[in-house]
């Protein structure tokens, strides 16, 4: 594995292709939209300022990794050269499934191609193109830099000697790869997507307030954010198309999304990314501040 093409430059895109960079791989990042890929370069040299900061990394290391990027509007440009492609973009199945017969179509025809999807079935993907034994899974959690996990998901045809491949791809990165089957939500959001929704639900039957709900959670479980803060982290609108995965998937009403999730999607408050979830958050500042909507 030398060379890594990451399709999409969001939030995912970026910490995935920031730490392929940090370890030495060669790595494009690939979207339609040139400004998203300037952005996500910021945000790269952003992220690497943190850690040279606080003494986690070198000055060098961080003049290597941006040296080890590169960018391209073009996929097939992007994978021509690719040992591995993650796919990381909008979490949407017909977006998906159109970018993997693109990728089937440009990368070298032994290359892997992965997909960071957070809940859509990897079989489903592997099965539009030619190479269904070598599309995977490979779900990095956000902020990609910090997070240790990889879930490695194999779909119902990917070759062992493939999951091989990303586990030991995974440790080279740091990470510590966990293996799981296809089905809908894997497992890290099959669990993590069912408490978020049972916050939601006591929030609006009125259990508690946003505030106790999410300090309940922090200082009785341990967990580093509470349920709702981890929603609007993780965006709203995310949260919901997964819960419906679940849903659909299953068939099985516990995993009917709140209706007071569908509503502020509907109302476009998404959570971090557009300013107001359950909480309101304003650029700069660290403080949380619970939205008006939810203030008893
Ligand atoms: N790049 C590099 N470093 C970063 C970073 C980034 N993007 N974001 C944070 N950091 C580093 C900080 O520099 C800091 O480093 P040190 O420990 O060396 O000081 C460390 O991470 C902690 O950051 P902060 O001090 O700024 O803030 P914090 O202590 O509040 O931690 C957090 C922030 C790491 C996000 C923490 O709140 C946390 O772990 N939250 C839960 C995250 C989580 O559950 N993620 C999974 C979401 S689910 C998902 O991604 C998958 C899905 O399918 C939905």
């Amino acid at each position: 594995m030398k060379h890594i093409t990451v399709i999409g430059a969001g939030t995912m895109g970026n910490g995935i292709a920031h730490v392929f960079a940090q370890n030495g791989f060669a790595t494009t990042i690939v979207d339609i939209s040139d400004t998203a890929l300037d952005k996500a370069l910021a945000t790269i040299a952003k992220n690497l300022d943190r850690q040279v900061a606080k003494g986690s990394i070198t000055e060098e290391v961080k003049a290597a990794t941006l040296n080890n990027l590169t960018k391209s509007t073009s996929i097939a440009d992007g994978v021509k050269n690719a040992d591995l492609v993650v796919e990381a973009a909008t979490e949407n199945t017909e977006l998906k499934l159109k970018i993997f017969q693109e990728l089937d179509a440009h990368a070298p025809a032994e290359a892997i191609l992965a997909s960071n999807t957070s809940s859509i079935s990897i079989t489903k993907i592997a099965a539009v193109t030619k190479r269904p034994d070598k599309v995977i899974g490979m779900h990095f959690m956000n902020p990609v830099p910090v997070m240790k996990l990889v879930e490695v998901i194999n779909g119902y045809a990917t070759a062992a000697s493939v999951t091989e491949t990303i586990i030991t791809l995974s440790k080279q990165l740091g990470k510590v790869p966990c293996v799981a089957n296809d089905y809908p939500g894997f497992v890290a959001n099959r669990i993590l997507m069912p408490m978020i929704n049972e916050a939601i639900i006591s929030l609006h039957e009125g259990v508690a307030g946003v505030e106790e709900i999410d300090t309940i959670m922090k200082l009785g479980m341990a967990h580093p954010m509470g349920p709702l803060q981890l929603a609007d982290f993780i965006g709203l609108d995310v949260c919901l198309s997964i819960l419906q995965v679940l849903y659909d998937g299953f068939g099985n009403p516990k995993y009917a999304p709140c209706p007071l999730l569908v509503n502020m999607v509907t109302a476009g408050k998404k959570g971090v990314k557009t300013d107001e979830g359950f909480y309101v958050y304003t650029a700069g500042s660290k403080e949380l501040v619970v939205s008006p909507s939810f203030k008893k």
